[in-house]
């Protein structure tokens, strides 16, 4: 895939970020930063502090210490809506779709559009016109738009998933394991779809178990380990096998 030149701006960078739980510490100091138009993976064990530095990231969490800075500009993500202002938002695993409503009310979910006026009244025919063009920039075949989410295959699901957030979010998009319910198939659904976004200059940070999905996705990696960064490398050169050793390496 095309690759961010290394002298792409900075993005969004974390400095020095420390979360502690009670007596946990899940994030110890971690620093890492996003070039603009590149395509991050974070790798490491279970419970190293990745979810938790997304969650910091997207402003649903706030750090103890350690600073963010959007564009070189230092920022307060003050909760999800204020980072989603400013072009980052996040994806969890379970995709937080309603199976019971249909693919344009879940893209809307929360973000209907409304007639301006005393009565806030829906405007359906506008909001599955550009369902219809988010569907489209995500690239994927879906079924009728009004067949509730709940029928359709996990590939689809994360398709619109993705769609939703993409309709306000052009710039970062967090994603934790995003593959980690779907099939093999289903998995490179999802992979063109982030490429998709990603050809269009969307930054991304995934968080990514399966190496072989690292190796086709990201062009840069992070491990994450006891809550700060222990390593940080090119994909370029790597297989899924010297990337699962470096993973190891890192735990000696
Ligand atoms: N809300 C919370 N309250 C208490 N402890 C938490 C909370 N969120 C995370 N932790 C703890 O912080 C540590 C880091 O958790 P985190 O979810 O960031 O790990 P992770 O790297 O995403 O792991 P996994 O790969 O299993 O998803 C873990 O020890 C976890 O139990
Ligand atoms: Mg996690």
């Amino acid at each position: 895939m095309n690759s961010a030149h290394p002298d792409s701006p900075l993005l969004l960078e974390a400095e020095g970020i420390v979360k502690q739980f009670g007596s946990i510490v899940a994030l110890n100091g971690l620093s890492m930063k996003l070039r603009s138009g590149e395509v991050l993976g974070l790798l490491g064990d279970n419970g190293v502090g990745k979810s938790t530095l997304l969650k910091i990231l997207t402003g649903y969490l706030q750090p103890d210490t350690g600073t963010i800075r959007l564009d070189g500009e230092v920022v307060r993500l003050r909760d999800v809506q204020h980072a989603r202002s400013l072009g980052i938002d996040i994806i969890y695993q379970d995709l937080a779709l309603v199976d019971q409503l249909s693919i344009v009310e879940n893209i809307f979910l929360n973000r209907e559009a409304t007639t301006s006026g005393p009565i806030r009244v829906l405007r359906r025919r506008a909001m599955r016109r550009a369902a219809e063009d988010l569907i489209e920039r995500v690239g994927v075949k879906l079924p009728s738009l009004e067949q509730p989410v709940g029928t359709l295959s996990g590939g689809q699901r994360a398709a619109v998933a993705i769609a939703r957030v993409v309709q306000t979010n052009d710039r970062v998009l967090l994603l934790d394991e995003p593959l980690a319910a779907v099939g093999v198939r289903e998995a490179q659904t999802v992979i063109d779809v982030v490429r998709n976004l990603h050809a269009e200059g969307v930054s991304v940070i995934v968080i990514l178990h399966n190496y072989g999905h690292v190796i086709d996705l990201c062009e840069r990696f992070y491990i994450v380990r006891d809550g700060q960064i222990a390593e940080e490398g090119s994909v370029a050169g790597h297989t899924s096998e010297s990337l699962i050793a470096t993973v190891l390496a890192t735990r000696l």
